[in-house]
């Protein structure tokens, strides 16, 4: 499937990049050029295991590509998955960046499926994260 990421931090640069090695076709958005252009060159901005390999393997395969320019992006896909940051201060969730995804998602005038990766920060009592 046709797949737009939109955040291409811990979450949505390692989803990306599994989702093309498993075969769709993904692109994955940020709003930071200084992320995304060494991302089109295999080159990652977080450290995960395995990550620039995966990363080099699907550029090559051309299963994934990284871009600032979300509208274009989402004119493409069949999913949107939002995986924006959502920072905490004082116990409060900036939603702003969601809301911003929202609003521009809201520009595509078909029905496309939406799932949003981002979410409160709050480790359960087991160690992982809650919604
Ligand atoms: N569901 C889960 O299991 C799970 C696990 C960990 C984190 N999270 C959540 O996922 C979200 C992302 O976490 P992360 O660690 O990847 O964050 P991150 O800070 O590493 O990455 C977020 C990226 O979003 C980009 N961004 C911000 N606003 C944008 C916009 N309007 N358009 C395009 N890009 C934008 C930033 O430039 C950044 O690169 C957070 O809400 C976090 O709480 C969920």
């Amino acid at each position: 499937m046709r797949i737009a990421i939109i955040g291409a931090g811990y979450v949505g640069l390692v989803s990306g990049v599994c989702l093309a090695a498993e075969g769709h076709d993904v692109t994955c958005v940020d709003l930071r050029n200084d992320v995304i252009a060494p991302l089109s060159v295999g080159v990652p901005h977080i450290h995960e295991r395995g990550l620039p390999e995966l990363l080099k393997s699907v550029l090559a395969s051309a299963r994934f590509r990284a871009t600032t320019e979300l509208h274009a992006s989402l004119e493409m896909a069949e999913i949107a998955l939002i995986a924006v940051g959502t920072p905490a201060e004082n116990g409060a969730i900036d939603l702003s960046a969601v809301r911003q995804c929202a609003r521009q998602i809201a520009l595509i005038s078909r029905p496309f499926l939406i799932i949003c990766r981002s979410s409160r920060r709050a480790p359960s009592s087991r160690g992982q994260w809650t919604r």
